[in-house]
């Protein structure tokens, strides 16, 4: 009797291997993505589709909202107003990653899905695999100026600002020459720092000059 049980186990073990190694219409996206009003945000994703046997010849990667408004196309024209120019795939879309890129986010709470369209082959929307955006709002930015003047010697003033992109720090300009630093600092939640500390030799003309940054 024994005899009779192995082929059905070999049977069994060789379906298993077929079955995990074929590649599927799949993508991978998280359900949510945090990121800062006006500052840009980048939503992972890859894909997968079943081995088509033959050759692709073309890869047209398309993003959606719910409600089937394009947000991303390679032809400019189809995108929605609301998204145009501000959407980019930034993931290499022969290589099976669907990565978008929003810049600036406004109030895109989405959710989005993706789809494919394999030239030669087939098209796919992954609509279970939806994305939503969950958009923290940029603080107002507090700019102080301090001061220590002490007669006849270096001035240094600063003015600091709290923001949140680091990818466009905010530019300083004083009402005064002199030398200038910048600074950046990370704060929690991700905000941060940048300052400008401004160092001069004030002259008699400076005397009750506003200085201001
Ligand atoms: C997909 O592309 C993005 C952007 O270039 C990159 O950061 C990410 O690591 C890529 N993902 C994979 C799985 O290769």
């Amino acid at each position: 009797m024994g005899v009779f049980k192995w082929p059905l186990f070999f049977v069994f073990l060789w379906f298993k291997v077929v079955q995990t190694e074929a590649s599927t219409w799949t993508a991978t996206v998280p359900s949510s993505v945090q990121g800062i009003d006006g500052c840009f945000v980048v939503i992972p994703c890859s894909y997968n589709y079943p081995e088509p046997g033959k050759q692709i010849t073309g890869y047209t990667g398309i993003w959606y909202t719910k409600t089937d408004d394009v947000i991303y196309h390679k032809d400019k024209n189809r995108i929605t107003q609301e998204y145009k120019g501000r959407t980019e795939l930034v993931g290499d879309i022969t290589q099976k990653n669907c990565s978008l890129k929003i810049d600036p986010l406004k109030s895109d709470r989405g959710p989005f899905y993706f789809r494919i369209e394999l030239g030669g082959y087939n098209q796919y929307s992954y609509r279970k695999n939806e994305v939503s955006i969950t958009v923290i709002s940029a603080p107002h930015p507090t700019v102080s100026v301090k001061e220590e003047v002490v007669e006849g010697q270096t001035v240094s003033a600063s003015c600091s600002v709290s923001h949140s992109c680091p990818s466009s720090p905010p530019e300083f300009t004083w009402t005064h020459s002199g030398e200038k630093r910048f600074q950046s600092q990370q704060l929690t939640d991700g905000q941060w720092k940048a300052t400008s500390v401004l160092t001069f030799h004030p002259t008699r003309d400076d005397h009750n000059k506003p200085l201001s940054c």
